[in-house]
């Protein structure tokens, strides 16, 4: 079964997270296939937006669990680390539609998106330093310049969730919908609909402000982030998501 669906309807590129029976945890191969994706749609003028979306109840609960206990790469060689700078420099809007969990990566990567819609089901969590980790993908610069220091610094700290209307108030996501898949497929072929120079122009002038910073701090966050996955913290939070799992 492929686990990233892609389809392409009305200028819009549609990706979908298809891993539902694990929440649509992303592995190593769904990072590679996301950003091949991703390539391909830079350069592809009859795709406009891309719209991206998670099968079944869930958006994502993150990064593998497996994949960090078996990666011993460098974060800044990975996959996921290479789907994040496609990500951080995609030209192209977008989309990105939110329900149940949006846990690690599934938060983060709504900070690079340009249109959020959550479901009202969303929760949102970044538990990295739960995980004997550190943030990635820019957010802990991102993530503070949107909601201001005390509570990003709660939020990584301890590692809770917050809700969809939580999101909306911080402004990580632009509406909350019962209707969220109908409002972002919408929203997508809208936008796809747009004179398409004015649209690249007006997102790399929106960027513009932290894109050189954020690259900076995604390479330091991996630094860090490579040191944390070797830690001895970071392997007993994984041997204890493990522990759970056996005793269900
Ligand atoms: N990596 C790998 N598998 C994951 C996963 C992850 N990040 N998150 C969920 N899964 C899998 C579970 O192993 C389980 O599969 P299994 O039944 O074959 O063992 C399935 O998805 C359902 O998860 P389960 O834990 O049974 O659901 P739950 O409702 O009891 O708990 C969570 C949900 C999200 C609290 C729990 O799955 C969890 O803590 N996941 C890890 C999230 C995380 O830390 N991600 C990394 C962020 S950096």
């Amino acid at each position: 079964m492929d686990e990233i669906l892609a389809s392409q309807a009305d200028g819009v590129l549609i990706l979908r997270l298809n891993r539902p029976a694990k929440m649509n945890a992303i592995t190593t191969g769904m990072y590679v296939q996301l950003r091949r994706h991703l390539k391909e749609a830079a350069d592809d003028f009859a795709i406009r937006c891309v719209l991206i979306r998670g099968e079944g109840a869930n958006f994502t609960a993150g990064n593998d669990i497996n994949d960090f206990m078996a990666d011993s790469l460098e974060v800044e060689e990975s996959d996921g680390f290479n789907f994040l700078v496609e990500l951080h420099n995609f030209p192209k809007p977008i989309v990105t539609i939110v329900q149940g969990r949006a846990i690690g990566i599934g938060t983060t990567m709504l900070l690079h998106c340009d249109v959020v819609v959550a479901d009202p089901t969303a929760v949102f969590s970044m538990p990295f330093v739960s995980l004997g980790l550190v943030p990635e993908a820019g957010s802990s610069y991102l993530f503070p310049q949107l909601v201001g220091y005390q509570r990003a610094s709660r939020i990584f700290l301890t590692g809770d969730s917050f809700t969809a209307h939580e999101a909306l108030q911080m402004g990580l996501v632009s509406s909350v919908s019962e209707n969220a898949a109908i409002e972002g497929y919408e929203l997508a072929t809208r936008i796809a609909k747009q004179p398409p120079a004015a649209v690249l122009n007006t997102k790399a002038l929106l960027k513009s402000r932290n894109h050189d910073a954020v690259s900076m701090v995604m390479g330091a966050e991996a630094q860090l982030f490579t040191m944390a996955l070797q830690s001895e913290e970071a392997a007993q939070a994984f041997m204890e998501f493990m522990k759970r799992r056996e005793n269900k």
